[in-house]
């Protein structure tokens, strides 16, 4: 008789050794790994992508199932466009694909999406697909999605600045109003709060332009799992790590 784990008898059970009060409430990822994967597997490496997006949507759908409220995944980055032209082609299709695909589910599920990143230069097509998805879900009430593409964390601090200096000069801030609090508020992510828990994947140990600010105090977690291979098990033994950390923010 084969022995199941609790887990898989039932999805939706928080792991008993997990602490439903310790869990982090914004969760982001860096999704690293997918052209290794497939390349492992003698496949082009957009077969890794395409089955990243799998892996993806099986945490959105974990996160909602342990009550975690907010998840941020890396899907492009700003850096990314120097990819091979059929590439960067095949990743813009797909998101595009992805999101027509998914809506349905997304709005069944109280997912809220939204997307953040330099959105005016992705092609227009995805543009209309991304305002469709967002405005099709604002209303929802349950775990907040947000897919960083043509994101760039030095990029969205300079749009912050330049918007606070027009304030500025319009006379609508003063200078010393501006603090953390009134910065985020210019952050693209200004509607959730800070990730506790930034999780990437391939065994890579950096931000690679992600969340800079947002991340100033959040946990880091790199396991040498390939994206694809990122599953309920790995997202457990993530969170566990996490419960063991002692977060001090600064203070002893
Ligand atoms: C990094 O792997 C992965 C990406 C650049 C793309 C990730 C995008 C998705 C999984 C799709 C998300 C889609 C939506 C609509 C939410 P890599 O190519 O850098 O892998 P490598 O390091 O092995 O080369």
């Amino acid at each position: 008789m084969t022995v199941m784990q609790p887990s898989v008898l039932n999805l939706k059970e928080l792991p008993s050794d997990l602490d439903r009060n310790r869990l982090p409430r914004h969760v982001a990822v860096i999704m690293d790994g997918n052209g290794r994967w497939a390349k492992h597997r003698g496949l082009p490496r957009i077969m890794g992508h395409r089955q990243g997006v799998d892996a993806l949507k099986k945490l959105l759908r974990c996160c909602k199932d342990w009550g975690i409220e907010a998840l941020t995944a890396y899907a492009f980055s700003t850096e990314n466009w120097g990819r091979p032209l059929e590439e960067v082609d095949f990743l813009m299709t797909l998101f595009e694909r992805v999101l027509m695909r998914e809506l349905q589910e997304m709005i069944e599920e109280n997912v809220r999406i939204q997307f953040v990143g330099n959105l005016a230069a992705l092609p227009r097509s995805l543009q209309d697909q991304i305002e469709r998805s967002m405005t099709a879900t604002q209303g929802n009430s349950g775990i907040q999605f947000t897919v960083a593409t043509n994101y760039g964390g030095r990029e969205e601090i300079l749009q912050a600045c330049r918007a606070i200096a027009t304030q500025v000069q319009q006379g609508k801030i003063q200078p010393d109003e501006i603090d953390e609090a009134l910065f985020s508020r210019y952050l693209y992510t200004a509607n959730v709060c800070d990730p506790d828990l930034l999780i990437r994947t391939s065994g890579e140990m950096r931000l690679s332009n992600f969340l800079l600010w947002q991340m100033a105090y959040g946990e880091l977690y790199i396991t040498e799992a390939l994206w694809p291979d990122f599953d309920r098990t790995q997202f457990h033994q993530a969170l566990s790590a996490y419960q063991q950390r002692h977060r001090r923010f600064g203070k002893v």
